[in-house]
């Protein structure tokens, strides 16, 4: 399940990212990957010490928190900080590659890549190519959505960064640990989530919500490693 959560950081959150990373001291990105991944990558990152990095990550965890499809959706156990990277100039793509499994952050957090996550930063007008590409199993998704919004994915899936040709694209990439790990689960939950939502919407409060409600939570129970 690919889903786009519009508007994680707002118009005053998105300006403050994006003026902390004006004249950022960006790094080579090939340092922090894998074997695999190295060879085909070529953009830049934000060093993990920068001395804006904890406020940047202060920026997008806030807005994850306050979104309402992201819990739900995400259902996370565990967030690696949030790394920001800059594709343009020469170092303009990152080749069809998989995420590693396991990732760990300088504090000695360490996590089970469940999900990952793209946060936009850039104005889409501002540049040309830079589409997120993901090969979901039955075809592939071109993703390049509004600055401030992020698309959320399996973090199985194989995915590309197309090259850009004008212009430069900042955003901001994590990955998330769920308390569900099966995908399949995850997808059932969030539907009934989001069913029931609806429900109380059209409806009001009933006993029969209150029952559903009793059946995503037990559901929940069962399938969660918390
Ligand atoms: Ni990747």
């Amino acid at each position: 399940m690919l889903l786009r959560l519009p508007q994680v950081l707002d118009a005053a959150a998105l300006a403050r990212a994006t003026a902390l990373l004006q004249d950022a001291p960006w790094q080579d990105g090939r340092a922090t990957a894998g074997a695999q991944a190295r060879a085909v990558k070529n953009n830049q990152q934000l060093p993990g010490d920068h001395p804006a990095s904890a406020e940047l990550r202060a920026l997008v965890l806030d807005g994850l928190q306050r979104h309402p499809l992201f819990f739900s959706a995400a259902l996370p156990k565990k967030i690696l900080p949030p790394r920001f990277n800059r594709y343009g100039g020469a170092s303009n793509a990152y080749g069809a590659h998989i995420d590693n499994a396991i990732l760990h952050d300088a504090s000695g957090l360490r996590l089970r890549g469940d999900l990952s996550c793209t946060l936009f930063l850039s104005d889409p007008a501002s540049y040309d190519g830079g589409e997120l590409v993901i090969d979901h199993g039955f075809g592939q998704e071109r993703v390049k959505l509004p600055a401030g919004d992020a698309v959320l994915y399996p973090a199985s899936h194989v995915h590309r960064v197309e090259p850009l040709t004008r212009g430069q694209r900042l955003a901001s990439f994590f990955w998330i640990e769920s308390l569900v790990r099966e995908p399949e689960q995850r997808r059932l939950l969030f539907e009934l989530d989001m069913n029931l939502l609806e429900l109380r919407r059209q409806h009001g409060e009933s006993a029969l919500a209150t029952a559903l409600t009793g059946h995503y939570h037990n559901l929940l129970r069962l399938w969660s490693q918390p």
